[in-house]
């Protein structure tokens, strides 16, 4: 027996499934920084790396929210990464305040400089990616209706990694403790971690 729907005919469950299912997501930690010198933050867990050479990231927003104009206005943002002792600041970072209310001060978080871009990062984030918008997005759906929904991408141009994080020349992911987005109010850890090796070498 499986439980079968149609989306565009509800799911039928007490509460939509599919973000627990395409689970668990990155939490992408955007900040931006507007031409007024406005200061923003916020987490977007459809959010995740579409190519690696040149690296290329993506977050995706339901209604242009402030990471999404403030990205289109300065062509710029900067990726931080999600860690599980952060993840308390990192729910409070998305409270939907007025825009020029920095979500940083807020959550009580420091901000640290970028290299290349002008918006500030996560100082105690274990990694930054600034980034370069590269496309703007607006998705539509399989008839070519238009949906307000936003999806910005960006070429990473700058990487940040806290040397607490190198071990053996490699991020050391598992120490850096990603937390990672589930569906409903539910969010993981890692478990433990593996290698393969690839079939073709
Ligand atoms: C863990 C987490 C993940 C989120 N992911 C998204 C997302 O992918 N897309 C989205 O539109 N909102 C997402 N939100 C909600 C936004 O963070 C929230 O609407 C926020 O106020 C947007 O801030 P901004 O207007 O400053 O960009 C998420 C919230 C949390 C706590």
């Amino acid at each position: 027996m499986t439980h079968f729907y149609r989306p565009e005919e509800g799911h039928g469950l007490p509460h939509d499934p599919f973000k627990a299912i395409v689970a668990p997501r990155p939490v992408g930690w955007i900040s931006t920084r507007g031409s007024d010198g406005t200061v923003n933050l916020a987490p977007y867990s459809f959010f995740n790396a579409v190519a690696g050479r040149p690296p290329i990231v993506m977050f995706s927003s339901d209604g242009e929210k402030d990471s999404v104009s403030l990205a289109r206005e300065s062509g710029e943002f900067v990726c931080n990464f999600a860690s599980a002792d952060l993840a308390d600041r990192m729910n409070r970072t998305s409270a939907s305040v007025p825009r020029g209310t920095s979500e940083f001060d807020l959550a009580g978080l420091a901000t640290a400089p970028c290299r290349i871009v002008a918006a500030p990062r996560v100082a105690a984030a274990p990694a930054a990616l600034e980034c370069v918008v590269t496309q703007i997005m607006q998705q539509h759906d399989r008839n070519g209706t238009t949906l307000d929904v936003w999806t910005v991408f960006g070429e990473v141009v700058g990487v940040h990694i806290a040397a607490a994080f190198l071990e053996d020349g490699r991020f050391d992911t598992a120490k850096a403790d990603p937390v990672m987005r589930m569906g409903y109010r539910d969010f993981g850890r890692l478990g433990p971690v593996f290698a393969l090796d690839r079939p073709d070498g």
